[in-house]
């Protein structure tokens, strides 16, 4: 048998197809602008802070210069140092500087809307004094008392910004000269069921469910969402996308970064609940739910609950077949020496913190009995890969047996996030010549590929979804306590019977990660 990987381009055929299939007369830059949205002012709270800088501002100052923020807005900084609106303003300024993102002449216009208002975050009165400034704020820019509370603050403030906002009267709607009021959230939602419990407790004292957006930047990924358009919009896959048909899924995210200065978060926090309580899940319930009925926030987030309602609990008693827990060691990337977590700054020498993990899952459901699902993240691995790949069955029988030998590779179509985005199919075609020879070919498709228009970066689609109050790509609470549902037996288990060195295996870093990974998947192929 000859298999060879070729890539068999599609362009030519494309462009055949594109210029016969009917035109829609959708402008592409329609599908960019946001819908119109309200007047309002963004508080941000951590203004001073690094996620502002480098993240939120940047991404105000694109949606200014592409028309995308309402008309009036206001961005309101608040943090504990002391600074006025000018010193607030020139350190946004080299903000965006640094981010190259500085457009001179557009700036001075966009730094009007700039303001700053200090906060002890354990002093109501000063919350006090920011309400009575943002009505003022109100009256003399029209924004009609439409807010948005972003915390872009350690999760250990998140409870007590919450009740210093209530106290101060700006959590309610339609009343005492308040619009709507929403609040953004960043993970981590708690570090285990109970504590997420406590903190939507907290949150819902002063909050209702649909005031609070709680941000996976995953979800804002275009590729991310295509994900649904992909299987609900087109008919060819959906009726394949089932046990019949695949063989295993693999979602995988994997970096080449390290932990880099985040020591003291990630060392409570390891990859599980990093990446698996959140971005994993999401990825995993896009992949696996039943089409909504409408495309609607919550009727979206209805089915991805019931996909996290299907999963099969881990017997934690043999949690090594289920689980893989590993943590690099020193290695190499590109003839450069990289450290091994233990020796990162901020980290304790006798870590036992993961930063790889693999999980073989199941879902117990019609659609999915006895597949299994390959969740695999890491840091320091040798390549920065995002992507869902869903391995087809091989033929039921080969044909070509006496010639080309019992297996035929089966189709594989996978789903690139990151760093192609990208749609590819491999499948079987004859090789041209006399003898019987098949080679995988690999069909794809750019996700850039004949499109020219802007592009908005995550934290500006979510900034925009939540000035027109669509939660679609925010996680619902019951969800977050759905997925801690899961995990939590599993780190508990992990971390609290002893059982903590034993799971952890080790990788160098810049590798493909532990060679313990076989454990899981030696029987791939073989089902
Ligand atoms: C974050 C994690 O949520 O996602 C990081 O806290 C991780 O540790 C990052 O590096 C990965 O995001 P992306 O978009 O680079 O895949």
């Amino acid at each position: 048998m000859q298999n060879r990987n070729e890539d068999f381009n599609t362009n030519e055929l494309d462009a055949i197809a594109s210029a016969t299939a009917p035109d829609l007369g959708i402008d592409p830059a329609e599908c960019i602008a946001p819908e119109p949205t309200d007047p309002c002012t963004i508080v941000i709270f951590g203004a001073t802070g690094d996620l502002t800088a480098r993240k939120l501002i940047p991404a105000l100052f694109h949606l200014y210069l592409n028309d995308g923020l309402p008309r009036p807005f206001q961005i309101v900084g608040s943090a504990r140092s002391h600074m006025d609106d000018q010193q607030f303003r020139n350190k946004m300024e080299s903000a965006l500087k640094d981010a190259e993102v500085l457009d001179p002449e557009k700036w001075p216009t966009f730094s009007t809307h700039l303001h700053y208002r200090p906060v002890d975050y354990e002093d109501p009165a000063t919350f006090d004094r920011l309400a009575e400034s943002l009505r003022e704020l109100d009256s003399s820019q029209h924004t009609q008392g439409n807010r948005i509370f972003y915390i872009a603050l350690p999760p250990t403030l998140y409870k007590t910004v919450a009740e210093m906002i209530g106290r101060a009267g700006l959590s309610t709607e339609n009343t005492n000269g308040n619009g709507w009021s929403r609040m953004v959230v960043e993970k981590p939602f708690g570090v285990n069921l109970q504590t997420a419990l406590e903190l939507d407790q907290s949150l819902h004292q002063h909050f209702q469910e649909h005031q609070i957006f709680r941000i996976d930047h995953y979800l804002a990924k275009e590729t991310v969402q295509n994900i649904l358009m992909f299987r609900f919009a087109n008919s060819l896959f959906e009726p394949i996308w089932n046990r019949r048909y695949i063989d295993h899924v693999s979602i995988t995210a994997t970096e080449t970064l390290g932990v880099e200065h985040r020591a003291g978060y990630y060392e409570r926090s390891g990859v599980l609940r990093d990446m698996f309580q959140n971005h994993m899940m999401q990825l995993l319930a896009l992949t696996a739910m039943e089409p909504p009925s409408r495309f609607e926030a919550d009727l979206v987030r209805d089915e991805k609950g019931k996909v996290f309602n299907s999963l099969r609990p881990f017997a934690t008693n043999n949690l090594k077949d289920h689980l893989v827990l590993a943590q690099y060691g020193a290695g190499k990337a590109d003839d450069h020496q990289l450290p091994a977590y233990r020796d990162e700054p901020g980290v304790d020498p006798a870590s036992l913190t993961p930063t790889f993990a693999m999980m073989k899952l199941f879902l117990d459901n019609w659609r999915w009995q006895g597949v299994p699902f390959y969740m695999t993240s890491g840091k320091r691995l040798a390549q920065k890969i995002t992507e869902i790949a869903i391995q087809f069955k091989s033929v039921p029988h080969s044909l070509f047996r006496h010639t080309l030998g019992p297996s035929i590779v089966a189709n594989r179509l996978t789903l690139g996030i990151y760093p192609e985005e990208k749609i590819t199919l491999k499948f079987q075609t004859k090789n041209p010549g006399a003898r019987v020879c098949l080679r995988t070919v690999t069909m794809d498709f750019n996700y850039q590929q004949n499109y020219a228009g802007p592009v908005l970066d995550a934290y500006e689609k979510v900034l925009i979804d939540c000035m027109i109050g669509d939660q679609m790509l925010f996680w619902r609470q019951d969800g977050v306590e759905k997925s801690w549902s899961f995990l939590t037996p599993i780190l508990d288990r992990c971390e609290d019977c002893g059982d903590q060195q034993a799971m952890l295996e080790f990788y160098p870093a810049g590798s493909m990660g532990p060679e313990a990974i076989k454990r899981l998947t030696s029987n791939i192929g073989n089902r």
